[in-house]
């Protein structure tokens, strides 16, 4: 299907018609998966042409029929980053081997010695690694906001950041994880274009929109600059690939593309494959495990052992962070976190009388995960860090699945006996 006809269809419509079209394929209804690592030039001026466009940016488009080697693109890859931001509702999207590679070729890419980075807390201990202990031994500097949805705190967190060196990024995990605390994206682009105004130019927003997806929230319909989503997670959906993908403007994709090709963190056909299998049930699996995830948290909510659930169906009406949630969340998610009353020896012995949920990092996949966050995804961290994103020894954080919800809840409520 060309570009030209998915005006007005759904995200729903272009994950499943998108990207591919079986005249790329020979009447295949699914893609080829083209297992090579290079392609054959029809002549050598064919060759310098296809150099010439993807060095230069002139001549015939590198990507279609003019690939070169499979680490600068190959036909999958063309294929999925074409749903993606389609998807995402984005003009370009470049796929990457992790999620991590995605965030780190975005640090690669933007951050240089002396610049400052923008975060707020909880995040990702792997994205809080980059940006707090990695990117300083390159000399960059970084500031925290613990609160996306306070102008005050955002600001002032944004002022420190500037006062370390020239403000380049952004970066807004919303909801966060393990918490699903909120992020409101308006402020981020407010505030970026404040700074932009004092420091002359403006930083780029990141979202990271791996705990809601793209079905859930569309980050890019808020005006953020780079929408970054861990596709090992709901996006690839089953816990049997890593991946991650980047949206936005051509741009600062073409750029973070070309980039791609020297750090040679591209995704690999087999896997490009599964990713692009994987977005046409994205929207029916997260709808069901969104179901579930209701279902199991108002079990929680309610059991004596349980201090709080952090679900975001629970907001309520009035508050500024149910304002942010009704504004850019079109559902709750699946992903959340439960605190225990006590602390690691109480969810260790909840975690270890489990029998149906599988104790794992990881979420988005189709059966239920559960860790403790404190001694596992956020490790690294400090306590007072920890404590800061409003995680404790007693936080569990469960990513819930597609199975029967009155079986997730059944094994709850017998390992929540042993507390
Ligand atoms: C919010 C978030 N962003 C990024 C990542 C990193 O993704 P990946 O594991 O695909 O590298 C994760 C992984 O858990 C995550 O939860």
């Amino acid at each position: 299907m060309a570009k030209d006809n998915i005006k007005g269809l759904r995200p729903e419509t272009l994950a499943v018609a998108f990207g591919y079209d079986p005249e790329m394929g020979m009447g295949s209804v699914k893609p080829p998966i083209f297992m090579t690592s290079t392609f054959v030039y029809p002549s050598a001026q064919h060759a310098k042409n296809v150099h010439e466009a993807y060095f230069d940016g002139s001549g015939p488009l590198v990507g279609e029929t003019n690939h070169i080697y499979s680490r600068l693109g190959h036909p999958g890859l063309d294929f999925l980053e074409k749903r993606l931001a389609a998807i995402d509702g984005a003009e370009e999207a470049v796929a990457y081997s992790s999620g991590m590679a995605a965030h780190s070729s975005i640090a690669l890419a933007y951050v240089r010695p002396g610049d400052s980075v923008l975060h707020g807390r909880p995040i990702y201990g792997g994205v809080d690694m980059l940006y707090n202990s990695i990117m300083p031994q390159f000399g960059s500097h970084v500031a925290a906001y613990t609160d996306g949805t306070d102008e005050n705190d955002v600001r002032k967190a944004a002022d420190e950041a500037m006062a370390k060196g020239p403000l380049k990024l952004i970066i807004a995990e919303t909801p966060a994880n393990p918490t699903a605390a909120l992020v409101d994206l308006d402020l981020m682009v407010r505030i970026a274009d404040e700074v932009g105004a004092k420091q002359g130019h403006r930083p780029l927003v990141v979202v990271d929109n791996t705990l809601l997806g793209p079905f859930a929230q569309r980050p890019i319909e808020h005006g953020v600059d780079l929408c970054m989503t861990s596709l090992t997670k709901y996006c690839g959906g089953h816990s049997d690939l890593l991946a991650g993908g980047v949206s936005g403007r051509k741009e600062l994709i073409d750029y973070l593309r070309m980039q791609r090709t020297t750090w040679g963190n591209h995704l690999d056909p087999y896997t490009s494959w599964l990713v692009l299998r994987s977005l046409e049930s994205v929207a029916v699996r997260t709808e069901r495990a969104m179901e579930n995830a209701r279902g199991v948290a108002e079990f929680l909510r309610d059991h004596p052992k349980v201090a709080g659930v952090t679900y975001l169906g629970f907001l309520e009406p009035g508050t500024p962070r149910r304002a942010v949630y009704d504004r850019q969340c079109k559902a709750a998610g699946s992903t959340f976190s439960f605190h225990l009353h006590g602390g690691e020896a109480e969810a260790f012995r909840m975690l270890d009388q489990l029998k149906l949920l599988k104790l794992a990092v990881s979420l988005g996949g189709s059966e239920t995960l559960i860790c403790h966050s404190a001694s596992t995804t956020h490790y690294a961290l400090t306590p007072a860090q920890r404590l800061a994103g409003g995680i404790t020894d007693g936080t569990i954080r469960l990513s819930v699945g597609l199975e029967h919800v009155d079986d997730l809840i059944g094994d709850l409520r017998q390992a929540l006996e042993a507390v």
